[in-house]
């Protein structure tokens, strides 16, 4: 492979520092409404819209710390762009884990890798009403579903919140047809209905599919299949023809979960002799049209997938196995540790042939994939942007990989540590790359964050408008054009 040139400005003399920085994972108290954002460069005039984003923002509560990354209680933002401006809301998801934790003080929903302090009373009571001990601490993605804007974990427990205000709803916006289900859903282009995974666990669980209407509360189970032990599931795959579960050997006893003896992902357990497993659901039908198999990895996030003839094209940001979690307890990132790095994969499955073949696609380590997802989600596609640690042991440079050349840019400034790069197309754009990254970056010796804006074919930068404060690491959000008022 041959690396096309890049605008990477590696750091100045010295050693550069390893892993994150701590700020990163440190909590942000203050809730905010700034109508201006001071801007360096020019924000292109067309971009008009906002940048809704969720992520962990408070890591103690009363005594206790959060364990994990993924713990920390959801803060939502709002980066809104309209006439060459930004403005900027940043408030604490208002949920019921969120306000048990202000009104008690303390940690009352079992989170990711950290549990409340139950008693045998309280473990049983919620062995009978699970339902009743699951968190809606949702820090990891928002989407749209017709008129209403989500945030999301991987519990059945959506949030609606408004996003002008942030205010957040009181109404579960849709019953989820299982007790754990991802926060990457997809949008089935012909009606704007949400497709996602639950796993409905009990005596006979099963995986399941379910779409849920634009201006609907009922989730229609499209497709299901039955597991002893689940898998993992942090994301899946979309084509024109199948809904693609891979299956990495990653899994849990339900029972397990139900006695809660341990936080939620210390039930799970590597099985690598067990390797990864494709599962290939007809999307008009619902069936298992496909089981193949390959070996052992991990992943949480699905970049895309696409049919290409008798093969079904899935790619992914995998990893070895799922070390990578036990990287992301925050004693460890703040400690500097460096964190396990992805692969971007290529998995061609042949379901005729039951063949599964497996290339890398770029040299950079790869993960928090964006597509051009209006125009190319579950189609051929060339493009993805995402992040890359490098030498670093942390995120820390923006990658656009040509999936086609093989090659790859990177944008990286020493101190800057990027989010997910979010990408918007130009309005009436040809080609799949014209338009913008929206990065939430932390400058890490300014100790403030700020929106960085890069032109998404060249990786050079265009704007970045800055914040008075840090905003901690998150994860995912989304832009919306008819947020621009
Ligand atoms: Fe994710």
């Amino acid at each position: 492979m041959t690396p096309a040139p890049s605008p990477t400005i590696t750091p100045a003399a010295g050693t550069p520092a390893k892993g994150a920085p701590a700020l990163g994972f440190s909590t942000l108290e203050q809730e905010s409404v700034i109508d201006e954002l001071p801007i360096q460069g020019e924000l292109p005039p067309w971009l008009e819209g906002s940048l809704l984003r969720t992520g962990p923002a408070r890591f103690e509560v009363g005594s206790r710390q959060m364990r994990h990354w993924f713990d920390g209680l959801a803060m939502l933002h709002r980066f809104t762009i309209a006439g060459g401006r930004v403005s900027y809301g940043g408030r604490y998801l208002q949920g019921r884990a969120y306000r048990a934790a202000q009104e008690r003080g303390e940690i009352s929903y079992g989170e990711f890798a950290t549990d409340p302090c139950r008693s045998i009373f309280k473990r049983v009571q919620s062995l009978f009403n699970p339902g009743a001990t699951l968190t809606d601490n949702a820090n990891v993605n928002v989407t749209r579903l017709g008129e209403r804007f989500i945030a999301m974990t991987e519990t059945p427990m959506p949030v609606q919140f408004d996003p002008h205000t942030l205010d957040t709803a009181e109404v579960l916006p849709y019953a989820t047809p299982g007790e754990l289900t991802t926060a990457h859903p997809h949008l089935d282009r012909s009606g704007g209905a949400m497709l996602n995974y639950a796993a409905s666990l009990g005596g006979r669980s099963s995986y399941r599919f379910f779409r849920v209407g634009p201006d609907s509360e009922k989730a229609e189970v499209i497709g299901s299949a039955p597991v002893r032990q689940p898998a993992y599931m942090h994301s899946f795959g979309l084509t024109e023809r199948f809904l693609v579960l891979a299956e990495f050997p990653f899994v849990v006893n339900p029972l397990d979960l139900a006695l809660a003896r341990r936080p939620y992902i210390e039930n799970y357990r590597w099985k690598p002799e067990r390797g990864t497993r494709f599962l290939l659901f007809d999307r008009s039908s619902g069936a298992v049209a496909g089981e193949l198999r390959t070996d052992a990895c991990f992943a949480f996030h699905h970049v895309n997938a696409y049919d290409d003839g008798e093969e079904v094209v899935v790619d992914i940001c995998a990893y070895p196995d799922p070390g990578v979690i036990e990287d992301l307890y925050l004693e460890r990132l703040r400690a500097g540790k460096p964190l396990a790095t992805a692969e971007l994969v290529r998995f061609r499955l042949h379901p005729g042939r039951g063949t599964v073949a497996r290339e890398p696609l770029a040299e950079e380590d790869f993960e928090l994939p964006r597509i051009n997802y209006g125009r190319c989600n579950e189609r051929p596609y060339r493009y993805t942007w995402g992040l890359s640690c490098g030498e670093s042991g942390f995120l820390e440079r923006i990658v656009k990989v040509d999936i086609e050349q093989r090659t790859t840019k990177t944008f990286a400034e020493p101190g800057l540590y990027p989010g997910e790069p979010v990408f918007v197309a130009r309005p009436g754009a040809e080609a799949e790359d014209d338009g913008v990254l929206l990065s939430l970056t932390l400058d890490a010796e300014a100790a403030s964050s700020m929106l960085i804006v890069l032109d998404a074919a060249e990786l050079r930068e265009l704007a970045r408008a800055s914040l008075p404060h840090h905003v901690p690491f998150g994860f995912h959000g989304q832009f919306d054009r008819s947020l621009s008022g």
